[in-house]
């Protein structure tokens, strides 16, 4: 299994430390948050991983650089312009378009405490074939608007078979409180459908748009995963993220 990790946003929610020190490079305990990521798509199986940034962010090349056994498996693409998580991920297709696997995407700002959900979808997907499956978080009804929300019927415990998702639906048109939250297992089919993806929400190329078109031809599953996920985008994330981790 190949990963890609998108860590090449802008951060504005974290500035001024973002101008010199991306988000992804903060501190959890010993290690950048990038790095405990990167151990996780390891641990579920990866043999790569992908990382995509901007030349803002070499900082993180060269803090993986350092560590021989690490920079083995990690390669880099590169995003100039910084038009959404969809175009970030669409960079990874020089090096993963051709894969006949489904590729496993970690955000680059999102951790997960308890246990770490990549392995349980990676064997979610091989029991349903080499499906696509999202990872699930369930968020208050007053937040539903702030993620991509999914419909979709409940096939076994904490899996289900997705017919829909939203990008940032109003709380009266949420199909469920069920978000799309930091992880997704994609059939490399998605990087054909990002490269036509239009501008969505906030004018960006979203990924759930593309994951909404993938849907209509073939499965996607969710898998709402028991650990509990960290925004470490913004300063009360990143607050609650270290306590998590203590
Ligand atoms: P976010 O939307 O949380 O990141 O994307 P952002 O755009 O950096 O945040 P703000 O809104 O400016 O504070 C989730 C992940 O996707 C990456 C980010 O680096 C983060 O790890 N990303 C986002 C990209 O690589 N490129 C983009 O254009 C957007």
């Amino acid at each position: 299994m190949k990963a890609l990790i998108p860590a090449a946003g802008h951060g504005t929610r974290f500035l001024p430390v973002t101008r010199v020190v991306p988000k992804e490079m903060l501190p959890v305990g010993s290690k950048p948050a990038i790095h405990l990521i990167v151990e996780e798509a390891l641990a579920a199986g990866a043999d790569e991983v992908v990382i995509v940034i901007s030349s803002e962010k070499e900082i993180i090349r060269r803090y993986f650089d350092g560590d021989p056994t690490l920079a083995a498996r990690i390669r880099w693409a590169f995003q100039t312009e910084q038009k959404g998580l969809g175009h970030a991920v669409l960079q990874g297709a020089p090096l993963l378009a051709n894969e006949t696997e489904p590729v496993l995407v970690l955000l680059g700002d999102a951790l997960v405490s308890g246990e770490p959900p990549s392995a349980a979808m990676a064997a979610i997907s091989r029991t349903h074939g080499g499906a696509s499956v999202v990872g699930l978080e369930e968020v208050p009804l007053e937040k539903v608007s702030r993620y991509g929300i999914v419909r979709g019927e409940l096939i076994e415990e904490r899996v289900l078979k997705l017919d829909d998702l939203v990008e940032k639906p109003a709380p009266e048109a949420a199909p469920s409180r069920l978000a799309i939250a930091g992880r997704y297992l994609l059939d490399p089919a998605i990087f054909t459908l990002l490269a036509t993806q239009t501008p969505g929400h906030g004018g960006e190329i979203q990924l759930t748009d593309a994951i909404r078109r993938l849907l209509a031809d073939k499965p996607v599953y969710g898998y709402r995963y028991p650990g509990r996920r960290h925004d470490i985008g913004n300063p009360a994330g990143y607050l609650e993220t270290l306590k998590a981790f203590a």
